[in-house]
């Protein structure tokens, strides 16, 4: 395993290129997912200085708070509730280019602008969302849906 994240300063296709091989290999050799998922958080963190990355789990029949970094968040979401309980009924991405556009939309800091929720799929049942926020409008486009689809692929399955 990499002792260092390289961060390759480039567009943002490069960027994700450069970390995607990265964070195989971080996980690659973990089972545990809340380790895998600390990890994962934290290298997207690094590499691109997003305000909040992190993870919510499917639990019970809620969503609750999983490893992230950032700014304390919200511990529990209701199914179909905010952009991350959307993501996890529709079992699809959903990018929000701004949150006070979105109905419903769950701010648990008003810093953020925009947003991007990932769900985590393991046969065909939504497990966990990847959530990211921007304190910029309009931060997340079709590149970070590609990629962040294939990170979350990449969490070993247990
Ligand atoms: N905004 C999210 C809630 C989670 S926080 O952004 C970390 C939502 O609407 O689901």
């Amino acid at each position: 395993m990499a002792e260092e994240l390289r961060i390759k300063n480039g567009d943002k296709q490069e960027m994700y290129e450069t970390l995607l091989p990265q964070i195989a290999s971080l996980v690659g050799n973990e089972t545990d997912l809340i380790a895998n998922m600390a990890n994962v958080a934290a290298a997207l963190k690094q590499t691109f200085g997003f305000f909040w990355v992190g993870f919510y789990r499917v639990i019970d029949n809620q969503l609750v708070l999983a490893p992230f970094q950032g700014p304390i968040a919200c511990t529990r979401i209701k199914y179909g509730k905010g952009v991350c309980g959307t993501a996890w009924k529709e079992t699809r991405t959903i990018i929000v280019p701004d949150v006070d556009a979105f109905p419903g939309h769950i701010a648990c800091s008003s810093a953020s602008r925009s947003e991007i929720v990932v769900p985590v799929i393991w046969a065909d049942k939504v497990i966990a969302v990847l959530d990211i926020d921007s304190d910029q409008p309009d931060s997340f486009d079709e590149t970070d849906q590609i990629f962040l689809e294939k990170i979350v692929e990449l969490l070993p399955h247990q």
